[in-house]
């Protein structure tokens, strides 16, 4: 980070959350007379760094919160605001707890920004702080590269800024990060405005810290290493949580869509009924009443149905690729949403309900060789399926298509060599960040296997060019980046083998 700094004796430094003060150390180590003013929110974490550097008559501790420093040109002895920094250096926190009241004035200083999240709202004041032409170099989780809540952010770092260089790992090496598969990123931003014709460093074929410690050793370390994009290629399908194309940049299910495990009624036998007979595995249970079914055209109101018609279609286990038959409904009456609703000892789940009725894909938790995938359409689906639910639509046929390819079986084996598809486990299966170009030639595609599936099955050749199109795009990420970033092999099947060979 010191490296990228480019910090000298005539700077003002902000450190916005101070911590122990190693980040101060550093730039201390490199310019000993720099003006260093330090934030930090916790009281004793403060007392501690003033103690510190007590000694120290150009290092100024202040006990604040860094997103209420104010910053000028114009330092007056009317204000209590500071002169604007030449350089920013942090690791701020993330994913910090934030009071929701906090959060409320936060929302309205920042319009549209995602202030749930602490890096990025701090990284978004710093850049307001930052002097012109001065230098920020953060080190904090890559998200805001894609996900949908950061756009806001995304605008305004790659739009009004110089985004220097963009150095990508696994957060496993900061170990007790738990980070499942998202990375972390150094990033170095000038602030000076961008022209059409600026380009971003990406460096992500970092596999180790020694190799990360090289780049910082010299410009020979830097050599060869990684490529450059042109930076307005990050705008790009900005408000679509796409990336942009030729980046390779992966995420997982996880970070795309919620995933769930959804109700279990406590005694299936009593609250449920086949669609009929045929049903696979059902013997034992009644038959639903036609006249009970309650009508598609409303969603169940979550405290149950008061009427007659209080049967509701519930999605369960078994595969089934793209659409699922209704086969199971469950008793939806006020009565008996009372008794899954019933405090003290319950062997019914009523988790996750907030997900209950919405559109999302579900996998059945079980599969004997292969993961499918189908839609769920407004149903509730019980405990035998995990609910993934895409916080941004434009991923949905996507993922539903991903889901569906041996390609994703394999990964998903690799994550969990049993047959159990757990929620925990779909969450991490790797994606490749896909372009708006690309997300129109898959949502063609799997829109015909929906009609396929729904007028009978999906074709053979339909199938292919989906299996063909993941391919492709894995491909893209590199072999390399997608074994790093997978658990070892416990047997010998190779996640960059072809699927159908
Ligand atoms: C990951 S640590 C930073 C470590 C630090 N860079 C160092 O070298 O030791 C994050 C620190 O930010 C502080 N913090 C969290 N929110 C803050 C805020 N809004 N303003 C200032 N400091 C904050 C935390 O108390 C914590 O000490």
């Amino acid at each position: 980070m010191m490296s990228r700094l480019a910090v000298n004796d005539m700077d003002i430094v902000w450190e916005p959350s101070a911590g122990a003060g190693h980040l101060i150390d550093a730039v201390l180590e490199c310019a000993p007379r720099a003006e260093i003013h330090a934030s930090e929110l916790r009281s004793d974490a403060a007392a501690q760094l003033r103690l510190k550097y007590g000694n120290r008559a150009n290092v100024a501790v202040h006990h604040e919160d860094a997103l209420d420093v104010e910053m000028t040109h114009q330092p007056s002895l009317f204000t209590l605001n500071r002169p604007r920094p030449t350089r920013i250096i942090a690791n701020p926190p993330y994913g910090a707890w934030q009071a929701p009241e906090r959060r409320a004035v936060l929302k309205r200083r920042f319009p549209g920004l995602y202030v749930r999240e602490t890096y990025s709202t701090i990284l978004h004041h710093c850049l307001t702080c930052l002097s012109p032409e001065g230098r920020l170099v953060f080190l904090i989780p890559d998200t805001f590269l894609w996900l949908h809540r950061h756009e806001v952010l995304r605008r305004r770092l790659f739009g009004e800024f110089l985004v220097l260089e963009i150095i990508r790992f696994s957060s496993k090496f900061f170990p007790g990060v738990a980070f499942g598969y998202s990375g972390m990123c150094i990033i170095t931003v000038s602030a000076q405005p961008p022209t059409p014709s600026s380009t971003t460093r990406i460096i992500d074929t970092i596999t180790n810290v020694a190799a990360l410690e090289l780049l910082s050793r010299s410009e020979a370390g830097t050599r060869g290493v990684g490529r450059t994009v042109l930076q307005r290629s990050f705008l790009r399908g900005v408000d679509q949580e796409c990336a942009p194309s030729g980046t390779g940049i992966l995420c997982t299910v996880g970070d795309l869509a919620e995933v769930r495990t959804g109700f279990y009624s406590g005694n299936d036998r009593k609250w449920l009924r086949r669609a009929n007979p045929e049903v696979k595995r059902s013997t034992g249970y009644a038959d639903v009443i036609p006249e009970q079914i309650a009508s598609r055209e409303e969603t169940p109101p979550i405290r149950g149905i008061a009427g007659s018609r209080h049967f509701i279609p519930i999605v369960r286990g078994g595969a089934a690729s793209f659409l699922k038959r209704d086969e199971w409904y469950l008793d939806w009456s006020s009565s008996a949403v009372s008794e899954y609703t019933r405090p003290g000892k319950n062997p019914a789940r009523f988790q996750n309900s907030a997900f209950y009725f919405r559109d999302g894909i579900g996998v059945p938790m079980v599969a004997s060789s292969r993961l499918t995938a189908s839609l769920l359409e407004g149903r509730l689906f019980d405990q035998g399926i995990v609910g993934i639910f895409p916080q941004n639509e434009a991923h949905s046929l996507y993922l539903l298509g991903l889901l569906n390819t041996h390609f994703a079986t394999e990964l998903l084996r690799r994550i969990n060599g049993t047959a159990n598809n757990s929620a925990n486990y779909i969450k991490r299966i790797p994606v490749p960040i896909p372009t708006g170009d690309e997300l129109e030639q898959i949502d063609a595609l799997v829109l015909r296997a929906i009609r396929e599936a729904r007028e009978g099955s999906v074709a053979d050749q339909t199938m292919g060019a989906i299996e063909d199109f993941y391919q492709l795009s894995y491909e893209r990420i590199g072999h390399e980046l997608l074994e790093k970033l997978l658990p070892k092999t416990m047997s010998n099947s190779s996640a960059g083998s072809s699927p159908r060979g």
